[in-house]
């Protein structure tokens, strides 16, 4: 069995989802359950008892232990993070605390698990750490898009702590032998994805009638990337990656940020037409930028593409359209996330920019 902590995240629970389309093997999903964690993701695989939720936090190394002794899995997943840059900027204190503490005391424990193992046991043991492209920092419009030997630039108190926690990983390799593997992956899109990401807030606000507050001038690129395009990247780098290696994880989907919201609002124009022809993009507002707002990112994924074999299947046209759709026919679940802990969060972030 499998343990994936964060797993009933954004990425963490597609993960989950994907894990079981192509396999039977069980999986614990240790989870904190914070604002970002929601049970109904994984309520299916919960049910049917393939999946096993156990709240904990990263960052208590005893439920850690226990957890690892109990199941004895054969790979650690490591999604669990806080992943939001706004909210770095408002509270970065929250961040250390997961990203670099909790990755530290999951390696501490994981370590000590995978020493007491013997044999092909031991041999076969990954640690799998998901990271991010942010840890790479900003690029011009021309610079050549990051690769495995781009030198670390993070910029954001997310993205820095998401770069020690990758630094913890390697050395943890480096030093103690641990088996580990790192995947540093773009901007991830489609279902179950918290509304206070551009995508699913500009989806969900155009719904509402809101304004879409596009922060600065607009042009900030990202390279978008289906989420279970990039479930499957993990599941094949646990498979065959080599040990110690980091492997950038994109679907060479550059695309700007007022271009990302005028194709959600345009997708919506058709599938969910507002009375007297009125136009979603008419709700399009441009607000204060955020404070030291990456320009660029763009991921090389010829590594992952050379040495693996890995590919994305879906295309942004295509991935925007499933996305669209989803959040149109979830209703449940939206309902589920925008909680007044999410209203509170708005009023923090949005109400004086
Ligand atoms: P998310 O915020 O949607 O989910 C994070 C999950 O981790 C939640 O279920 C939350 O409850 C859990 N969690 C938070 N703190 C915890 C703690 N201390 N102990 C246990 N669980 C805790 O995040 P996501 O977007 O699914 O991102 C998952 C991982 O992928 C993160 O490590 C993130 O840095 C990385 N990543 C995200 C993206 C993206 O576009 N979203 C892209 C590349 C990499
Ligand atoms: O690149 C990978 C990263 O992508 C992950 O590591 C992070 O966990 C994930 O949150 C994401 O970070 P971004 O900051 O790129 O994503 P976000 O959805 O917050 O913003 C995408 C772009 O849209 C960014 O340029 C800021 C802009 N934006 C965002 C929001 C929420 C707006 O213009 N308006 C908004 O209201």
């Amino acid at each position: 069995m499998i343990l994936i902590t964060g797993g009933a995240g954004f990425i963490g629970g597609n993960f989950v989802h994907h894990w079981f389309s192509r396999s039977d093997e069980p999986v614990v999903v240790l989870d904190k359950l914070t604002y970002a964690g929601n049970p109904l993701t994984i309520a299916a695989h919960l049910k049917s008892g393939r999946a096993t939720l156990a709240k904990a936090d990263i960052c208590d190394r005893e439920a850690v232990r226990g957890l690892l002794q109990q199941h004895r899995p054969r790979a650690v997943l490591h999604f669990a993070a806080e992943s939001h840059v706004d909210r770095s900027i408002h509270g970065p204190g929250e961040f250390i605390q997961t990203n670099m503490v909790g990755t530290f005391s999951l390696l501490e424990e994981t370590r000590a698990y995978w020493s007491a193992l013997a044999g092909d046991e031991k041999a076969a043991f990954r640690f799998l750490h998901v990271s991010t492209d942010e840890v790479y920092g900003s690029l011009s419009e021309t610079d050549p898009a990051f690769s495995e030997t781009t030198p670390y630039a993070p910029n954001s108190p997310y993205s820095a702590s998401k770069a020690g926690s990758d630094h913890l990983v390697r050395a943890y390799h480096h030093t103690y032998g641990l088996p580990t593997l790192t995947t540093n992956c773009s901007n991830n899109y489609g279902p179950y994805h918290f509304p206070e990401k551009l995508i699913p807030l500009m989806i969900l606000n155009a719904l509402d009638g809101k304004p879409l507050p596009v922060y600065g001038d607009g042009q900030n690129i990202r390279d978008w990337l289906y989420v279970r395009d990039h479930c499957e990247a993990i599941c094949q780098v646990l498979q065959k990656g080599r040990l110690g290696e980091t492997y950038n994880v994109g679907g060479k989907n550059e695309v700007k940020n007022i271009d990302v919201v005028t194709t959600i609002c345009r997708k919506l124009d058709a599938l969910r037409p507002k009375a007297g022809g009125a136009r979603y993009e008419e709700q399009i507002t441009y607000v204060a930028d955020r404070p030291g707002h990456d320009r660029r990112y763009a991921i090389d994924p010829r590594k992952i593409e050379r040495e693996i074999g890995w590919r994305p299947a879906e295309t942004f046209d295509s991935g925007i359209d499933q996305t669209v759709r989803w959040y149109l026919e979830n209703t449940e679940w939206i309902d589920s996330v925008r909680t007044g802990a999410y209203r509170d969060w708005m009023d923090t972030n949005y109400a004086a920019r």
